[in-house]
């Protein structure tokens, strides 16, 4: 695993924003994983700004909320078009975003079908989930329906008008399904993430911080704020 503390937000979008952009010039028919929520959204603006060719880049969703239809100003369908998508040369046709309609084993036959994710990019949940993926999800868990945990509709409810509005459901790749992705981006930002990083990076794997599992994967680059990586260092060690 890769650790990179940056000083600010805005250097560790830059980051994430070279390791995308090299990956897209250097293998142009490259299969992203890529993630919504509020930490990618510079990395979205810095992509959408260059001038990269995306017209053999494939594209798979981590997760989309049950019961938004794609056009709902909240749905993730929505926030990758309007972030990302709307502004590149990806072809429609490239974009993959877990429907609920159609289910995850659909979604697993098209990941298949495109030869496996090439980079995934996750952001991390404060609860420590990756996706959808709460805390109490198998490790070897694929696509699939999950309910959110109270912590992450509370989390959530600031892109909502009220909690209420806050789907319950979602459909989300498995922590099975993000490992077999051949390499991994993790970004987190904000003190809010510092004891789920630590615990991610540091503590053990364990299906209780769901992100814990990434310390398997044999290619992880994380890229953390200073605020992030303030609990680094605050695990002991293994005994
Ligand atoms: C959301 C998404 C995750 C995301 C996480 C962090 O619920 N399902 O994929 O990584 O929570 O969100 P944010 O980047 O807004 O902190």
């Amino acid at each position: 695993m890769v650790v990179e503390v940056l000083s600010s937000y805005e250097a560790v979008s830059d980051r994430a924003f070279e390791i995308l952009a090299t990956r897209i010039c250097t293998v142009p028919g490259s299969v992203l994983g890529l993630a919504t929520g509020s930490t990618p959204i510079g990395l979205y603006q810095r992509l959408a700004a260059a001038d990269l060719n995306w017209s053999q880049v494939k594209s798979f969703n981590l997760d989309e909320y049950v019961g938004l239809a794609p056009d709902h100003p909240k749905s993730y369908h929505h926030f990758m078009w309007t972030h990302l998508f709307s502004q590149v040369n990806i072809p429609p046709a490239h974009v993959f975003i877990p429907d609920a309609d159609e289910g995850g084993g659909a979604f697993e036959s098209r990941i298949a079908a495109a030869g496996g994710i090439d980079l995934q990019v996750l952001g991390l949940g404060t609860n420590g989930h990756i996706g959808f993926n709460e805390p109490g999800s198998r490790l070897d868990s694929r696509t699939r329906r999950v309910a959110l945990s109270a912590r992450t509709i509370a989390d959530n409810a600031r892109f909502f008008d009220s909690v209420a509005d806050v789907p319950r459901h979602a459909l989300t790749m498995g922590i099975g399904t993000i490992m077999q992705a051949r390499a991994i981006l993790l970004m987190a930002c904000g003190a809010g993430k510092a004891a789920a990083a630590a615990g991610a990076l540091e503590g053990p794997v364990t299906t209780d911080l769901p992100a814990s599992v990434l310390q398997r994967h044999a290619e992880v680059h994380v890229l953390l704020d200073e605020a992030a990586a303030s609990q680094l260092g605050s695990n002991p060690p293994p005994q």
